[in-house]
């Protein structure tokens, strides 16, 4: 067939031929719908149809802007699959003078949230329809079905669930993972903190992976056979899976793998983002805080080598039963967990308050069940609260998490305090449990806290026993006068 007679034949086009993008493709034209492809390099089309999409007849290739639109059924859907940043924005100019009102502009990269909602509103304007979404799950997911999380123009939903919703990931029960998650960049916006999560839950792995390997002396065979066991039960995940597999893998020489890579952590920037929007919002999303800094400190390797030499620490042997100990780190991992998604979801609220989304939280857990990085049975208990309570204030206060934190304490509180006495860094199970004990005072320090602010800058107090919105200042010293400072905010 001439590629004139396939003009408006293809369901969706893709532009951005790169592993994410070829595979999202391959994907899509399994599950039956016909795709157009394009690439900047234009070389790689012609690559991509006779290497990977060989054979495919519902593959069909752009080789130039021009040619890749007319292929597309109206009302025409672009996806872009291409690096995050100016990029999309040069991408969108490309495509836009060939685009007519109702088409659709897809943003499948992990674009910063607030790029996402610039361009909902500025496309909106022209009446063009917008979708940045998340895709998690990396080759393999986009190959065989990742987390979808799309966002932006409501009325561009219901254009490509039909085609999203068949290539997602599948939940034991069958749902897809794949729902409308909200308004502008809502969808980028739940990536971002699915990969803040992420982030803790790495962090966490590595920490109980320390903890084994230098307080208890363990080998990485003997933490592969931990890591197993792990994965049967409710810490049954992806990251448990692959970090039981990576211990278990032998380099060339036969010496396991995982002891031969430098201990510098790379970052690509969206848990930062996560960081960054928690302290913006005022949220105490404190884990994924310390495991964005864990790889900052990590990353100091050579200053780290010169510490090394001249800080000295405890030497402290772990003496006790490791069996049991082993356990104990089991139940901190666990307990820290659930602060971490806490924290996550505490975040996603007031992000959902603060600009006006419609987030809904059982369909993100959903999302987050299969296809991604996060995937755990433990998402299911999570969507399982939401279904139970939808206006849920904390998952701490769920039935079945309150029973898991109660259950983990002694074992979550000897976990840290051995590891502070041996001298091996935890930050992420003391900062988890540290919040813990935080959210769970009814009187905290802040009074102490108050007063200084009062003492040296007039900044006012509010009494226990006056209503809360009343403020006072006190003349702490006799020398200072009674006015007090504004109120504002930063
Ligand atoms: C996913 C991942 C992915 C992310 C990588 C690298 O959901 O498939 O989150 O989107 O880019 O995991 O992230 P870092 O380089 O920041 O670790």
């Amino acid at each position: 067939m001439e590629q004139s007679d396939k003009n408006q034949t293809a369901d969706i086009g893709l532009i951005g031929l790169a592993v994410m993008g070829q595979n999202l493709v391959l994907n899509m034209a399994d599950n039956g719908f016909t795709v157009a492809v394009f690439n900047r390099t234009v070389s790689k089309v012609d690559d991509f149809l006779n290497d990977a999409a060989k054979g495919y007849e519902n593959v069909l290739g752009g080789h130039s802007i021009e040619e890749f639109i007319a292929l597309l059924k109206r009302p025409r859907k672009v996806m872009l699959m291409v690096k995050a940043g100016n990029v999309v924005d040069q991408f969108i100019d490309l495509v836009l003078p060939h685009l007519e009102q109702g088409d659709l502009i897809i943003d499948g990269g992990n674009s910063h949230f607030p790029d996402t909602t610039r361009r909902t509103k500025h496309l909106a304007e022209k009446g063009i329809l917008y979708i940045g979404t998340g895709v998690s799950g990396g080759e393999e997911g986009a190959r065989r079905g990742p987390s979808i999380m799309p966002g932006g123009n409501p009325k561009a939903w219901p254009l490509v669930k039909d085609i999203f919703q068949a290539i997602a990931a599948k939940t034991p029960d069958g749902d897809a993972c794949c729902d409308w998650v909200g308004e502008e960049g809502a969808g980028h916006y739940i990536k971002m903190v699915h990969n803040g999560i992420e982030y803790g839950d790495m962090q966490l792995i590595c920490e109980a992976y320390q903890l084994m390997k230098d307080g208890l002396g363990m080998t990485p065979d003997e933490m592969h056979h931990v890591f197993a066991e792990w994965n049967t039960g409710e810490l049954d995940s992806y990251l448990i899976e692959i970090t039981r597999d990576i211990l278990q893998f032998k380099d060339e020489d036969g010496t396991p793998l995982v002891e031969n890579i430098l201990d510098t952590a790379g970052q690509k920037g969206t848990g930062k983002w996560t960081g960054i929007s928690a302290l913006d919002l005022g949220v105490p999303v404190t884990l994924i805080g310390e495991a964005v800094f864990s790889r900052c400190l990590s990353a100091m390797k050579d200053e780290r080598v010169q510490a090394s030499k001249l800080l000295t620490g405890p030497k402290a042997a772990f003496s006790g039963d490791k069996t049991a100990f082993v356990e104990d780190i089991r139940r901190a991992l666990l307990a820290s967990k659930i602060v971490s998604y806490a924290q996550g979801y505490m975040l996603m609220r007031e992000a959902a308050q603060e600009m006006g989304w419609h987030l809904n939280f059982g369909g993100i857990a959903l999302m987050w069940r299969g296809g991604c990085i996060i995937r755990s049975v433990f998402l299911g208990k999570i969507k399982a609260a939401f279904d139970k309570n939808p206006s849920l204030t904390n998952l701490l206060l769920d039935d079945y998490f309150r029973e898991v934190t109660g259950r983990c304490q002694d074992s979550w509180r000897r976990v840290v305090a051995q590891s502070v006495t041996m001298g091996i860094p935890v930050p992420a199970f003391a900062t988890a449990l540290t919040f813990f004990d935080g959210y769970r005072s009814e009187r905290l320090p802040a009074n102490l806290l108050q007063a200084q602010r009062d003492y040296f800058g007039a900044h006012t107090y509010e009494r226990i026993n006056k209503p809360r919105g009343e403020f006072f200042h006190t003349n702490w010293t006799g020398t200072g006068g009674k006015t007090s400072a504004s109120t504002y905010q930063v």
